[in-house]
Parts: structure tokens; C-alpha cells; sequence
């Protein structure tokens, strides 16, 4: 199965940036195909610029997504983006529960679910983002905490078509940090486990890590099985080492 390399720019990227951006990472996919043998690319632009990422992509060498959505269909909802506008301009994928947007919008695990369940019914795939947080790991919760998470947070008729999970401890999230590869491991094992028990194409529902991955480290951390790609964040901002990243796949 080929590796997901999703690049989540959050805030940042100006148009221009986008466009130039782009228009690098077209060249150097063209010299060295074999990016594109072994990952798939996908890019989680800022809203305002996904028609524009769209139109830049058209070549069709890389997924768009977004970084969240509405879990409402249409009508009254002031600065609300749906799912089905999103499709509209290109894109494939959106990102739904970032520890971001839990931690400063409130979104909860309910809400999560709503807005997946959009996702899908507009044919879009939810990127799924569940992790536990510093003391939640300090005190051993983790696998608790990421269960409930799954639990709640993802679709009961969620499929590996239409379903990606993103494994992000919040405490890795920016910070440099990563987990060791065993308790990375293990905690790809835990979530695999889940998705085989509760989903009768579990097995092959694709499971990023997320989490300061950076050239690197990426290596290391794409090897471990039951990592099936990363979702990148401060590294996918320089087309270099957001395509270093692919190629260690
Ligand atoms: P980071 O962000 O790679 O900058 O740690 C990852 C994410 O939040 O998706």
C-alpha cells in the first residue's frame, strides 16, 4: 500500500506561496517519478486557497483537502464551509477533530463524528485526528483516551475508503517531539486492533502519524508497522522536506 503523505499547512501559505509551492513540487515529481511509486500526496490547504490549490494541482499528482468542515449541509450558518462546497472546489479529503481545533473551538468527539459523517455522505474521505495529551500520557491514559476517541469520534459505517485515522499525541504536535519508535508502535498496534474489532474493513483503514515529523525522522517513523503515512504539519511548509518526507517512504 502505498505511504499518505498529507501536509496540513494549518494558518500559513500566502497565494503566491501556494503557487510556487506547487509549482516546484510538480518539477521535482517529474524528475524523480518514484516519489509517486511509493505516496500519495495529499495537501490540507486553508480554505481560501483550495479553488486556487485545485486549479494548480490539475495535473492530478496530489489529493486536496481541508482542514475542517461544517457538519451542516447549508443554510444559516455564518462562515461555516460544507462538505459539499468543498468537493465542489477539488477537494478529495478534509481533516476533521485536530487537537487544534479541539483545544481552542471546544469541538468534541460528538461533533467530530458529525462532521466525518458529512464528509462521507459527500463522498469526501474524513482524515480523522485522535491523541492524548501530555499528563494524559504521563498518567498512562493514552490508550484509554484513544479509544474513547475512536469510539465516539469515528462513524459506526466508516470504511477504509471513505475513512483515514490520524494518530497525533497532542504533545508531539509542534513541540520537536516525537514518540519512541516502541511506544509509537504500540500505540499503531492498540489503534489497528480497534479498527479490525469494530470495522469489517479495519484491517485496511489507513493510520497516519502525526507529530513533528520531519525529514529525519520520518524514516524511522514510516517503517513502523501499522503507520501508514504522516500528516504533517510545520515540514510540509518547505516543498524539500515535505517531499524528503515522501521519498522515505
Ligand atoms: P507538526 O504538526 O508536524 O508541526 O507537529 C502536525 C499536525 O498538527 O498535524
Amino acid at each position: 500500500m502505498k505511504k499518505l503523505i498529507a501536509a496540513n499547512w494549518k494558518m500559513n501559505m500566502t497565494m503566491a506561496e501556494t503557487r510556487g509551492f506547487v509549482k516546484n513540487l510538480l518539477q521535482s515529481v517529474e524528475k524523480h517519478p518514484e516519489i509517486l511509486e511509493k505516496s500519495e500526496l495529499i495537501i490540507c490547504a486553508p480554505h481560501v486557497y483550495l479553488s486556487a490549490l485545485s486549479t494548480f494541482c490539475e495535473k492530478g499528482v496530489v489529493s486536496i483537502g481541508a482542514q475542517d468542515c461544517s457538519a451542516h449541509n447549508k443554510g444559516a450558518y455564518t462562515g461555516e464551509i460544507s462538505t459539499g462546497m468543498l468537493k465542489d472546489v477539488g477537494c478529495t479529503h478534509v481533516i476533521v477533530g485536530h487537537s487544534e481545533r479541539r483545544e481552542y473551538h471546544g469541538e468534541k468527539n460528538e461533533s467530530v463524528c458529525e462532521k466525518a459523517k458529512t464528509a462521507h455522505k459527500d463522498g469526501l474521505t474524513a482524515v480523522i485526528c485522535i491523541g492524548e495529551s501530555q499528563s494524559e500520557r504521563k498518567a498512562n491514559l493514552q490508550e484509554k483516551v484513544v479509544e474513547r476517541q475512536l469510539l465516539e469520534s469515528v462513524p459506526k459505517n466508516a470504511t477504509a475508503g471513505n475513512t483515514v485515522i490520524a494518530y497525533e499525541p497532542v504533545w508531539a504536535i509542534g513541540t520537536g517531539k516525537t514518540p519512541s519508535p516502541d511506544d509509537a508502535e504500540q500505540m499503531h498496534i492498540f489503534i489497528r486492533a480497534f479498527l479490525t474489532k469494530h470495522y469489517s474493513d479495519g484491517q485496511d483503514m489507513p493510520i497516519l502519524y502525526g507529530g513533528s515529523m520531519n525529514p529525519k525522522n520520518a524514516n524511522e517513523l514510516l517503517s513502523i508497522p501499522n503507520i501508514d503515512g504522516g500528516l504533517i504539519g510545520g515540514a510540509s511548509l518547505k516543498v524539500e522536506d515535505y517531499l524528503a518526507i515522501a521519498q522515505s517512504a
